[in-house]
């Protein structure tokens, strides 16, 4: 299922063993999933030393490019956010969650707000930790609202106020919805 048992192979371990470094460092863990340039990410890294910044992103030139730019408290893996949250991350290790403008599944297959991975984000999310999600398209503005219907918080730490998903939406008059929850 969407690549759960593929950090389980050998030529995937070292990824793995790069996570769980990362992972076992101090301070508190963002999670950004899908952060494409890695704008947004790079920023908070650099504004937040004191936090660890973990970055997931499908497209693998993307992940090459940004993570050159990464500074130490930041990883970013080329990776399926549905596996990072279901079987690598341990529970109750993450403060913040950034889902900015997830794609719209092209299939099935590709469906990433579903009942099980909402169950594996607030397993892995601390109590009290945050959501931030925002979307231009209503659907997925409707299912994030089903999945999470947690109470309202404040927002977590920002950097680069829109990320470039948000600045083709002013550009073009699109709407865009936005939930910001704390896991109870
Ligand atoms: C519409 S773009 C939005 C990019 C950026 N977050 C923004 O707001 O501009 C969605 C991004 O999520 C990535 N993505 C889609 N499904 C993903 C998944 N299951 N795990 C990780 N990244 C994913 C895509 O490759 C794409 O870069």
């Amino acid at each position: 299922m969407y690549g759960t048992r593929l950090f389980d192979q050998p030529e995937h371990a070292a990824v793995r063993e790069r996570l769980g470094a990362f992972l076992a460092r101090p301070g508190p863990l963002a999670v950004e999933i899908g952060f494409d340039h890695g704008m947004c990410i790079l920023d908070r890294a650099r504004r937040f030393p004191e936090t660890r910044q973990l970055g997931v992103e499908l497209r693998e030139q993307r992940v090459i490019a940004a993570a050159e730019n990464a500074p130490d408290n930041c990883l970013l893996l080329r990776m399926d956010a549905r596996t990072l949250f279901t079987v690598l991350l341990p529970a109750a290790s993450v403060q913040w969650l950034y889902l900015l403008f997830p794609t719209p599944p092209s299939s099935p297959k590709r469906v990433l707000l579903s009942a099980g991975f909402a169950a594996a984000v607030e397993r892995a999310l601390v109590p009290g930790g945050v959501l931030w999600f925002a979307t231009d398209v209503p659907e997925l503005d409707a299912a994030a609202r089903t999945l999470f219907p947690w109470p309202e918080a404040p927002p977590p730490p920002l950097g680069v106020e829109l990320s470039r998903r948000e600045r083709v939406c002013r550009r073009d008059g699109l709407p865009v919805y936005r939930l910001c929850v704390a896991r109870p």
